[in-house]
Order: structure tokens, then C-alpha cells, then sequence
């Protein structure tokens, strides 16, 4: 089993390895959006806090949204990422209202 950790939700779970992310989200109350599904709209960037080696390699999609030093900092778009397998830890901007 693969865990995840939902940073602004301050939320983790557990999940099979290789789920991707947004099926994952779909069966999970997350406040990360989605929006395309297909890597081309942003809505669902993000960034890899910790255990980026645990999330599946960056997509072609994410390599012409994204600008290289922003995927050096750790920015995926969350609709191209499989959970892999071990820990890993997400952020984003877009928090749920308190
Ligand atoms: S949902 Fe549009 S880029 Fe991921």
C-alpha cells in the first residue's frame, strides 16, 4: 500500500500502489480540483513536498505546461501523477474554505 498525504487538507491515506491520483481523489473527500483531466488546463498543479521517487515519472503533458524550473521545484500537474508505492506528500494553492 501507497500513502498519500493531502497537505492543505492535513489529511493522508492510504491507497493501492499505482492508483492514479485523480481516481484516488474521486473516491475521497479532497479539496484538490481537476479540471481537463488531460494536462492542459492547470487547474490541478500542485507540489511534491516529499517523496517525489514515489509518484510516477513527469509526463510529456506536464513538461509543455510546466516551466522546467518549476518541475525542478517539485510543481506536477496532479492529473498526470500515479501513486507509486511508499510515502509521499502533496501541496497546492487552493485550500478548502474554513
Ligand atoms: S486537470 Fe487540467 S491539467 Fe490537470
Amino acid at each position: 500500500m501507497a500513502k498519500i498525504t493531502f497537505v492543505p487538507d492535513n489529511a493522508t491515506h492510504e491507497c493501492e500502489d499505482g492508483m492514479p491520483l485523480i481516481d484516488f481523489c474521486e473516491d475521497i473527500e479532497v479539496s484538490l480540483k481537476f479540471g481537463c483531466t488531460e494536462g492542459t488546463c492547470g487547474v490541478c498543479e500542485l507540489t511534491v513536498v516529499e517523496g517525489r521517487k514515489n509518484l510516477s515519472s513527469i509526463t510529456e503533458e506536464e513538461r509543455e505546461y510546466l516551466y522546467e524550473e518549476d518541475l525542478k521545484g517539485g510543481m506536477r500537474l496532479g492529473c498526470q501523477i500515479k501513486i507509486k508505492r511508499g510515502h509521499s506528500s502533496i501541496t497546492w494553492k487552493g485550500t478548502r474554505a474554513k
